[in-house]
């Protein structure tokens, strides 16, 4: 007999991230019965192409998810907390890009390569509920490094990101674009996204930043999902989130303190051998990660590899590490983790 194809619904599905579903699920030949996509009023009428056909898109109701087996939203925290309980009521299982539910205990967390086991109640799509997608700049630092916890334990990790404008959506990315034509001919660059300008200048992570204790919510995300994905909650974590004018890709630059030392083959071969890591290493040619060669790649990018000998050592094995990252955090960031979440759900 004929196994029924998932009528699926994209929440969100003009916006930076939602696009990248709809070319993901074509690359990945994802099974797709009915798809349904919804966006603001805004965008009410317009169509996307998905299959060779213009599929239209909708405006979110209350009522829009009857009959959907698989929501994957991503249309900000508000919509998630007000509409995936409608999703799940209906029977669906939901993905969440949004943060609304990623530190609710009822929730899995999930990266793929490290926590899948937890997404083992949902497979066969069992079970109604939600799941939620981490952050893109916490999902690029745990998919390298966890290959070095796996084999020698993580106590500490401090990284400073170079966050792309891609990471505050579509509206962020016309901003780039039109800042950067003005200022090449002589305009101020006009704010509208930001409160800074992002063309030809870097800033402090747009989030807010908690009086008491200096972090900025993206910072904070960083170190509690850490926790909760690697379900750790003694690793150290220290970020610095920073904005640069890059259109598309996070990059990290990080220094990670591991319980036991290691040589540096141990590292390189345990990076090397793990799932969705592409190692860009070449000192010679002084060629590592960039933004650019990470754009539009489902790998995270890993280069500068080297040891940290102002910490701990006997000259050839380590406990500290700088490494520098780069990932698609359009991609695996957030829709082709979602994606990878639901490929095991639908298995
Ligand atoms: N960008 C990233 O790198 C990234 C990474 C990880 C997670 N996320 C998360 O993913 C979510 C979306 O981010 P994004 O970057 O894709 O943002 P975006 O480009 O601004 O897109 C937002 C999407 O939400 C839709 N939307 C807005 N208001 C709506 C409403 N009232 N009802 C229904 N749909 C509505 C928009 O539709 P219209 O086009 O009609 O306005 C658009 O499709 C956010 O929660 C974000 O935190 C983003």
């Amino acid at each position: 007999m004929k196994r029924r194809l998932p009528t699926i619904a994209i929440v969100g599905a003009t916006g930076a991230v939602g696009v990248e579903f709809l070319s993901l699920f074509e690359q990945r030949q994802f099974p797709v019965g009915e798809l349904r996509l919804f966006a603001s009023a805004r965008s009410a009428g317009k169509s996307l192409r998905f299959s060779g056909r213009d599929v239209p898109i909708r405006e979110l109701r209350d009522d829009s998810f009857k009959g959907v087996d698989l929501a994957l939203f991503s249309a900000g925290s508000g919509i998630s907390r007000d509409h995936a309980p409608l999703a799940v009521r209906e029977g669906g299982l939901v993905i969440d890009n949004s943060s609304a539910f990623r530190m609710d205990e009822a929730v899995p967390l999930i990266v793929p390569e490290i926590n899948s086991d937890e997404l083992d109640p949902y497979v066969g799509l069992a079970r109604p509920g939600i799941i939620a997608n981490p952050n893109c700049s916490t999902i690029i630092l745990l998919v390298p490094l966890n290959p070095l916890r796996l084999s020698f334990g993580v106590s500490r990790v401090v990284v400073s990101t170079y966050q792309a404008v891609s990471g505050a959506g579509a509206n962020a990315m016309r901003e780039l674009e039109d800042q950067s034509r003005a200022v090449l001919a002589g305009q101020p660059p006009c704010t509208r996204v930001f409160s800074e300008p992002c063309a030809f200048n870097l800033f402090s992570h747009n989030t807010a930043i908690d009086p008491r204790t200096g972090r900025n919510v993206e910072e904070q995300k960083m170190i509690d999902e850490a926790r909760k994905i690697w379900r750790d909650p003694g690793v150290q974590v220290a970020p610095t989130c920073i904005r640069v004018p890059v259109m598309r890709a996070h990059a990290e630059s990080i220094n990670v303190t591991l319980k036991r030392p290691a040589r540096e083959h141990e590292v390189r071969e345990a990076i090397a051998a793990a799932p969705g890591i592409r190692l860009v290493d070449d000192r010679v040619a002084n060629r590592f990660p960039t933004p650019l060669s990470a754009a539009g790649q489902d790998d995270v990018l890993v280069g500068r590899i080297r040891p940290d000998d102002t910490q701990p050592h006997d000259g050839s094995r380590y406990l500290g590490w700088s490494l520098f990252v780069c990932g698609d955090q359009l991609r695996k960031g957030a829709a082709l983790n979602a994606v990878q979440i639901a490929e095991r759900c639908l298995a």
